[in-house]
């Protein structure tokens, strides 16, 4: 059983695979958080939890007992104003002015399956018997605002979730001012704080540093999640590494501004929330009026951040992931961005999807610049009709072209925005973001059309699956190349204006959700800019992102290497692109860019006509033996072995296990040659220690003891931008 209720000492006691979750009704209502770590058979709650008069400097509530206080009190969903310090995790205005609150617990039901979230995504359960779920309902009698608290046990896949409803049942006005997902207060201070940081063509780098007392934040406040901050957060024990120690990891399924934070207090104790961010938000209630905050995926592990990771990843791609392809091994395929950019015509492309082809590529995409008079990024967004100077015989010819050499097709949009120079924009110049009286500001000339307007978000539907309908697509790449500015909506009124952002990300949501549930054939890639809005939000809708507008295989390891840390290698597309490397100007060679590519969502970005008939044969080779290893690699477990951004920074290398651990891929990367390198060997991970293997290229039977604890000889590497993989399997299947 996933939650019990325990009437005698009113604790309530989640359990997953190797999880525990404690809270506890305490005192007069109040919801106290007692425990989260390692899974406990029972619990004692008088132990777990321990309330200690302080000085006057943390007030009580009741001034009969100086031992309570809700700043000392571990709490689930804290408020500011009545004796808690901290940082709140709601917090509210009422129409006298006012802010304090005061919640209760009311009530509270258990049952099984997981419900949905009303307009948001959220990870999901096939049948009910893979979830149970908690719903504890608490109370402010004064102003009638009832608050859910919802949390969620996938039990074998070792996830708790949670997610917060606050409604408003007076009879006056509420406005919200915080809402955030989740808070959990620890009673120790010595973790270190993880998250992943970046900007465009550097995401989500691992930053790891010590918590010290006060706050340490992360946030986006772009309008999406953002290239430089992604929506999640790990708390590790100090002694944490990728095998061993204790990481708690908050994953928020949101493609929004958010906040993820954790802060020691005097009393040496952690509270750690994230949730939407605060800034710049505010949401009227209505008397009647409720709001749904998004989920956030909650993941412990006792052995370490790849445990935590692998646990997210199968999470992701199981319960988060939806559709077709959420199971089935995605295409290898050919893009035409970095070929070709603006300059094509018909002809053009399908000699690169001819070359393409006959190398065993399967899908060719079309990207930028297929629509009104778009010959560089500065007009037509919006204007979602061919250009007939490109093609003149427009996508449904392409399409045919292309399904008579058997290759799929796929097409490139960037349906949130709008050029100024477009007819969309010379009609509805009110459909964008923006706020009256102010400078409209653009980036890469294009505004943001505003999708927190019913009319704009019908518009992109209807544009879109007019394409879509027309021509023979399998696949579409939904790219989104700016962050918010002047954020306002001509239809809000005014004192709802500061719900736009969020608006926003519903209506971008209802979209998504249409346009994938009415084209189920259809693969969607997800984009902004590259990995500007990598995030669980929206591998709910699509179940693959492109990783980094940054292609150069170096610069690969690290950024694949960080999405690893939360995101599966299915939902990482990755491609091999010409050299001198377009963003960084560096020359790999094409069997390393080929591996780190490979590591992931295979494909290639580049004019595959100019290629030598050296070079088509050794992508010939490359493709074949990645239809050989996807299934492994997209679906297999992941285990990082050598971090790029520890020690000497000069080598990497991951590999992935099938789920029998009958074969596994390993790659293994080292940027710079060194002079008179030392013998090194690479101990392997995840293998069955009584099996016996096969590494392909290395004579001998291995047993997967000595792999994993002896490990495989790293051979000589002459040379800088080196890479080795090795094929492994188990002896009786090979
Ligand atoms: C940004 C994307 O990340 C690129 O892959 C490419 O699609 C361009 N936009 C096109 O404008």
């Amino acid at each position: 059983m996933g939650i019990t209720y325990n009437e005698n000492n009113k604790t309530f006691h989640l359990k997953a695979l190797d999880t525990s979750y404690v809270m506890q009704i305490v005192k007069d209502g109040y919801l106290a958080h007692l425990y989260w770590g390692k899974k406990l058979r029972n619990v004692n709650a008088e132990e777990l939890l321990v309330l200690r008069g302080r000085t006057s400097f943390s007030a009580n509530p009741e001034d009969s007992d100086k031992v309570f206080s809700l700043d000392t009190l571990p709490q689930e969903y804290p408020a500011y104003g009545n004796t808690d310090f901290r940082t709140p995790a709601y917090q509210l205005q009422l129409e006298n002015g006012t802010t304090i609150t005061d919640l209760r617990y009311e009530e509270h039901r258990i049952f099984k399956g997981k419900p949905k979230l009303q307009g948001l995504p959220a990870t999901y359960t096939e049948s009910d018997d893979e979830a149970e779920s908690l719903e504890i309902v608490l109370y402010d009698k004064v102003i009638g605002l009832k608050v859910y608290l919802l949390y969620t046990v996938l039990e074998k896949l070792n996830v708790i979730t949670r997610s917060v409803y606050l409604k408003n049942e007076g009879e006056n006005k509420l406005k919200l001012l915080r809402a955030l997902s989740m808070s959990v207060d620890f009673i120790r201070e010595d973790f270190d704080f993880l998250h992943l940081n970046g900007s465009w063509a550097r995401e989500r780098h691992i930053i790891r540093e010590k918590l010290t007392p006060g706050i340490h934040s992360i946030e986006s406040r772009r309008g999406s999640s953002s290239h430089e901050h992604n929506p999640f957060i790990a708390l590790l024990s100090q002694d944490c590494t990728e095998d061993k120690g204790e990481a708690y990891g908050l994953s928020l399924v949101y493609s929004g501004n958010f906040l993820a934070q954790a802060e020691i207090n005097m009393y040496k104790s952690t509270r750690v929330n994230i949730g939407i961010n605060p800034f710049d938000f505010a949401w009227l209630l209505e008397p009647g009026e409720g709001f749904q905050t998004p989920e956030v995926v909650m993941v412990y592990s006792s052995e370490g951040i790849g445990s935590m990771s692998r646990t997210y990843h199968k999470l992701y791609r199981t319960r988060l992931c939806r559709g077709k392809y959420r199971d089935e091994a995605r295409p290898v395929l050919i893009n035409n961005w970095e070929g070709t950019y603006f300059d094509f015509n018909e002809e053009k492309l399908l000699d690169i999807a001819k070359e393409g082809k006959k190398l065993g590529i399967e899908l060719f995409v079309l990207d930028d610049g297929w629509f009104g008079k778009r010959n560089s990024d500065n007009c037509s967004l919006g204007d979602w009709v061919v250009d007939k100077n490109k093609l003149p015989k427009g996508l449904a010819n392409l399409g045919k072209q292309l399904e008579a050499i058997n290759m799929k097709f796929g097409l490139w949009f960037e349906p949130e925005m709008v050029s100024p120079d477009s007819d969309l924009y010379r009609s509805h110049p009110d459909w964008c973001l923006h706020v009256p009286d102010r400078t409209r500001s653009t980036a890469r000339t294009q505004l943001i059309l505003d999708l927190s307007r019913e009319d704009v978000c019908e518009y992109i539907i209807k544009s879109i699956s007019d394409i879509l309908r027309n021509a023979p697509i399998s696949y579409v790449k939904w790219d989104m190349n700016r962050n918010m500015t002047e954020v306002g909506s001509a239809l809000l009124p005014a004192d709802r204006q500061r719900e736009t952002a969020h608006r926003y990300m519903l209506g971008l949501y209802k979209v998504m959700d249409k346009l994938t549930t009415d084209f189920q054939d259809v693969l969607f890639e997800g984009c902004s800019g590259g990995g500007g809005r990598f995030d669980p939000g929206i591998l709910y809708y699509m179940p693959q992102i492109w990783t980094s507008d940054d292609s150069d295989a170096v610069e690969r390891l690290k950024i694949q290497y960080g999405t690893s840390i939360v995101y599966p290698a299915s939902t990482m597309g990755a491609h091999v692109s010409a050299v001198p490397n377009h963003q960084v100007g560096r020359i790999t060679s094409l069997k390393m860019r080929g591996d780190v590519a490979m590591s992931g969502n295979f494909g290639y970005e580049l004019d595959l006509t100019r290629f030598s008939e050296e070079e088509k044969e050794e992508v010939k080779v490359q493709v074949a033996k990645y239809k050989e290893l996807r299934t492994l690699v997209q679906f297999g477990d992941m285990y990082r072995l050598i971090s790029p951004f520890e020690d000497t920074k000069n080598e990497t290398s991951w590999m992935y296990v099938s789920e029998d651990k009958s074969e596994s891929f390993v790659a293994y990367f080292r940027i710079l040659a060194e002079a008179d390198a030392p013998i090194r060997k690479l101990r392997l991970k995840g293998l069955d220690s009584n099996k016996d293997y096969i590494v392909d290229g290395i004579d001998g039977v291995f047993g997967g003891d000595e792999l994993m604890y002896s490990g495989i000889t790293i051979p000589f590497l002459f040379g800088d931008y080196q890479s080795v993989v090795w094929k492994i399997k188990v002896l009786d299947k090979a």
